[in-house]
């Protein structure tokens, strides 16, 4: 039974985040060039945004370039420049059609000035839609990112009494953003790679040895539906168990 148009059971996760792994070893799985593998990660990303708009997610953060991928081979650092810089231009008329709304996270500084500029292009045209909001992790690391938050507090002269999470939180490059619902790492690798270590603190997890090109939709149901399962308790207990304790 074709089961793509069904909807998911249960609770939609409004924020998920995504480490897109595996590109490399799925092209060396070919005898294909790495960058071979990062192409078709990208035809991918396609899918599962559609899939994000017609299961109802909210938000959708993407890993696509870490601030330790900068110690791979030049030519494949110019590669997933360039990759990011053609999916700005083949897809961001469809992506503002579909009510996508982009934003990025990281460090923009250090990409190339042609690149910034695209960037900075497509968040701008897109900053009033809302049916999807996609903040893309180019350059990102989440030590960097906590570094930053604290050299702002700093310069904005905060006192070390008004310091709170919330506080942090809005001083991080996914400020407005709820923290993530659920985190899916594909390829089968259990760490969190510098990934949102900040906000992942109450994330849920699912891990698949799947390479992310063949990560497709119906994986991608089956991380949600295993999600709605999950019983999520944030350091308390159920609220069957508080009943029972009472008793
Ligand atoms: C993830 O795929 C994409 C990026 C890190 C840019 P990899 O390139 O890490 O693929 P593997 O882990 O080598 O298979
Ligand atoms: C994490 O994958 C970064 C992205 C997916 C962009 P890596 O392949 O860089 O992580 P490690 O090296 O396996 O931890
Ligand atoms: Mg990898």
């Amino acid at each position: 039974m074709n089961t793509s148009q069904s909807p998911i059971s249960g609770k939609i996760p409004r924020h998920v985040a995504i480490i897109m792994d595996g590109n490399g070893r799925w092209a060396l799985k070919r005898g294909l060039p790495r960058l071979a593998g990062h192409k078709a990660g990208t035809e991918n990303l396609r899918r599962i945004i559609k899939a994000c708009v017609e299961f109802g997610v909210k938000y959708l953060t993407i890993y696509a370039f870490s601030t330790e991928n900068w110690g791979r081979p030049q030519e494949e650092v110019t590669g997933l420049m360039r990759i990011l810089e053609d999916v700005i231009d083949r897809e961001l008329g469809e992506l503002n059609e579909q009510g996508v709304q982009l934003r990025h996270i990281g460090r923009l500084e250090r990409l190339p000035a042609f690149l910034q500029e695209k960037v900075l292009h497509a968040i701008e045209l897109t900053r009033t839609n809302d049916r999807l909001i996609i903040n893309i992790a180019f350059n990102y690391g989440g030590r960097d990112e906590i570094v930053h938050a604290i050299q702002q507090i700093i310069r904005d002269g905060v006192a070390p009494e008004e310091v709170t999470p919330e506080l942090v939180s809005r001083y991080l490059y996914t400020a407005g953003t709820p923290d993530p619902d659920l985190i899916i790492r594909t390829s089968g690798e259990l760490r969190i790679s510098n990934f949102l270590i900040w906000q992942a603190a109450y994330s849920e997890w699912y891990v698949t040895p799947t390479y992310w090109p063949d990560f497709d939709k119906e994986e991608f149901r089956k991380a949600l539906e295993e999600f709605s399962r999950r019983d999520r308790r944030f350091g308390k207990v159920t609220s069957a168990e508080y009943e029972e304790s009472r008793a």
